[in-house]
């Protein structure tokens, strides 16, 4: 087997009168997909937040690309190539939709960058991986699915390769799960985006829409 791109050992994570990690180990290959499937409560949000580097395991260690890591922040993981789609999205809604991408990943102020040139990047990432949005746009102005747009745009555009991404469908629409999941199948398999086969996911989905997709494969 290749060396995996992510390996969890033993990961343990206690809050106060709970563990809400209890000994998680498991390896990702570069070029997966893979979903995390449990309960509310499980423990997946943790897990992931522990990866993105927002908490701290207790226990246990992290590899990436077999190289064990300490991250005490996200800065930390953002530094390997970690990006992570929140349920509950974090940008600016009176900042365009450029400027919230850039926002502190360019040296200096948002507003002082080469606006022209990343607006440029970032349509042709918006065209590369279908994920339609005018960078120009104000963040107030947009819908749920554009916003989530963004913060997947927000995270390629930092050239992350390891995505994240924590429920992702839980603020979309029936049909906006569908466009989503459409993506999804992008990333791993078109040809067109070959470049983004290479960079895998993780995401936590809910048990329903795990068992459909699993009778869709059945089928
Ligand atoms: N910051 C925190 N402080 C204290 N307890 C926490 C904290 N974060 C999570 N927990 C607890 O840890 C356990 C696991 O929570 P977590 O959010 O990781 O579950 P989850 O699998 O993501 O659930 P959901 O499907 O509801 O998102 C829960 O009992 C939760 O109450
Ligand atoms: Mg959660």
């Amino acid at each position: 087997m290749n060396q995996p791109i992510i390996q969890l050992n033993n990961i343990t994570k206690r809050f106060p009168g709970i563990v809400a990690n209890d000994h998680i180990s498991f390896e990702v290959e570069r070029g997966s997909i893979h979903t995390l499937a449990g309960e509310n409560g499980a423990g997946k949000s943790t897990l992931m937040n522990i990866l993105y580097g927002l908490y701290q395991p207790d226990e246990g260690e992290i590899l990436i690309d077999g190289r064990p890591v300490r991250f005490n922040s996200s800065k930390d993981s953002i530094a390997c190539k970690i990006g992570m789609v929140h349920q509950h999205f974090m940008l600016i809604p009176k900042l365009t939709v450029a400027e919230n991408i850039i926002v502190g990943q360019e040296p200096g102020s948002a507003l002082k960058v080469d606006r022209r040139g990343a607006e440029e990047r970032i349509r042709t990432l918006s065209e590369t991986y279908g994920l339609r949005i005018d960078p120009a746009r104000r963040v107030s102005e947009l819908t749920v699915t554009e916003q989530q747009r963004v913060e997947i745009l927000k995270i390629l555009y930092r050239e992350a390769e390891i995505l994240i991404f924590d429920e992702p469908t839980a603020v979309l629409t029936p049909q906006e799960i569908d466009e989503l999941m459409t993506h999804e199948d992008v990333y791993s398999n078109s040809a067109k985006c070959q470049e983004l086969a290479e960079k895998k996911a993780l995401h936590s989905a809910r048990l329903e829409e795990l068992y459909d997709l699993w009778a869709e494969l059945e089928d």
